[in-house]
């Protein structure tokens, strides 16, 4: 029940299958520079427990109160069965809320959907999972004395450098951590993250895939430790949220579907890859529909599916354009060899295509996220495009009544809410393709009757008849506006 390192994890390949030992930090393979994911050698083992068994564990598992058991090590022999649990770093990650819309939205939206909050994390987005797993890694390099100290480094739309500099701030001073963001490509809650955590912030003129570049340069020519989802660490800490997807259906994934916003392809890489490992393992008895959703603003994964014979599918990067879901504007993603082997097992363990990519307008998303908001949930843009994804699905027929659909909502609405903003004061620039519907429109409205003399002000407090008149008039007006009738 309490787990203990076990099995063999390994680098591997994903161009020529070398593999290579984790004692060292490894982002591209050493002989011919591409990327890596991390296997256990000794997979098959897991194979011995009978699914059910499993899913007693992990069950068990969630009413210890073990700290290191409390996030994303509650899989530990899925999710890093090298690591000892003295190592792991848990700063509350993982196990978010999943929602069911109310009825009313989902009869608006057209299927019966779920919201998982990975805006409920600590560095509010679903980032921090992969932190975790990075950075246990690193802390169990320092505790064994395979490294001294660490230069953590990422590049960012935002939200990896919000949780890297989170996760590497916990283990000062032996970890520090610098990010790279894209000049005002950045929301300022985002900027704010990195900064209050105490890293280097640098930001480079560009776009996320410049930023990108430059950050790979650095890790290949000098010793830091690169944070972003090539290192293949995050993307194994990501894939427990399969696992918990999994553990709140009660491990039953018939007819569903996981909808996730895909800009530099790791969540989508985490997701096949966890689904995957619990369905060979017969945790779970079938593979859930996966739909990743693009922007026609960033869809470089998307324009790649659009091919219907494999064989002929070329990927080609693309230029970005100003995006809502600005934290996907990515044109090169990083994981897309990742995606291309992954959905490929993924559709044939299945035995048909079960990994699909809609692609969705900046004025659906937007649309699609203020309207999940008015009914109940925290949803940041990007939810808002998974969301604005589902419909696209019911469209097309790839989603129907018979299936229930879980949305990422990767971050928290606040974090985003300059959209919002700029969407309620009618402030998009042309570029975004957005203009605002008049019933979505929402802006405070500030009562002070033209015919108050005295109003209170901060150290200035009202008194007597003038506090009097003042409560009187405000509220008069307000409940005329609310046209409200008398008691
Ligand atoms: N949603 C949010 C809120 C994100 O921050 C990101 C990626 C994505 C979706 C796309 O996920 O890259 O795994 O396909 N943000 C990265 C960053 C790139 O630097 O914060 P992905």
């Amino acid at each position: 029940m309490i787990p203990e390192p076990s099995g063999r994890l390994v680098y591997r390949c994903l161009h020529c299958a070398g593999e290579h030992g984790i004692e060292k930090l490894l982002y591209i393979c050493p002989d011919c520079g591409s990327v890596l994911l991390l296997v256990d050698a000794q997979f098959d083992r897991l194979k011995d427990i009978p699914g059910s068994t499993w899913q007693k564990i992990f069950d068990y598992r969630r009413m210890l109160n073990l700290p290191a058991l409390n996030g994303i090590y509650r899989y530990h022999e899925f999710i890093g069965p090298s690591i000892p649990l003295d190592s792991v770093v848990w700063l509350g990650e993982g196990h978010t809320p999943i929602v069911e819309a109310s009825a009313y939205l989902q009869g608006r939206a057209g299927a019966r959907f779920f919201f998982k909050n990975d805006g409920q994390n600590p560095s509010a987005s679903f980032k921090d999972r992969g932190m975790a797993s990075a950075l246990s890694y690193i802390n169990y390099l320092l505790a064994y004395g395979y490294v001294d100290e660490i230069l953590a480094i990422c590049a960012s739309t935002g939200d990896t450098s919000a949780a890297a500099a989170l996760y590497a701030s916990y283990l000062h001073p032996r970890v520090k951590s610098a990010v790279l963001l894209p000049h005002r490509k950045v929301t300022p809650q985002q900027l704010s993250q990195p900064l209050g955590s105490g890293a280097m912030v640098f930001e480079i003129p560009g776009v996320f895939d410049d930023c990108m570049k430059v950050v790979e340069q650095l890790s290949e020519n000098y010793n830091v430790g690169l944070l972003n989802s090539k290192n293949a660490w995050r993307i194994l800490g990501q894939e427990s949220y399969s696992y918990e997807v999994a553990q709140f259906f009660e491990y039953d994934m018939k007819n569903r579907v996981i909808m996730v916003p895909v800009g530099n392809a790791g969540n989508i890489t985490a997701l096949m890859s966890g689904f995957l490992k619990f369905y060979e393992t017969g945790i779970i008895d079938d593979l859930p529909m996966i739909i990743g959703v693009q922007s026609v603003h960033a869809n470089p994964v998307y324009r790649y599916y659009l091919e219907k014979h494999p064989e002929k599918r070329r990927f080609e990067p693309v230029h970005v354009s100003p995006s809502v879901a600005q934290a996907a504007m990515i044109g090169n993603p990083v994981s897309m060899p990742r995606v291309i082997r992954l959905a490929d097992q993924y559709d044939r363990l299945a035995g048909e295509r079960k990994v699909f990519v809609v692609e969705v307008s900046e004025q659906e998303i937007m649309d699609w996220h203020l309207v999940a908001n008015r009914h109940g949930h925290v949803s940041c843009t990007h939810g808002g495009e998974c969301l604005a994804g589902m419909v696209a699905a019911v469209r097309q027929g790839l989603v129907d009544d018979s299936h229930s659909v879980v949305l990422d909502s990767t971050a928290h609405a606040l974090k985003f809410s300059n959209f919002q903003e700029m969407y309620f004061e009618n402030r998009f620039p042309a570029e975004y393709e957005v203009s605002p519907k008049p019933e979505l429109i929402n802006a405070p409205v500030l009562v002070h009757p033209a015919d108050l003399d005295a109003v209170p002000e901060s150290g200035k407090p009202l008194a007597g008849e003038s506090l009097d008149r003042f409560v009187s008039r405000v509220s008069d007006e307000i409940a005329n506006r609310l046209d409200l009738k008398k008691v």
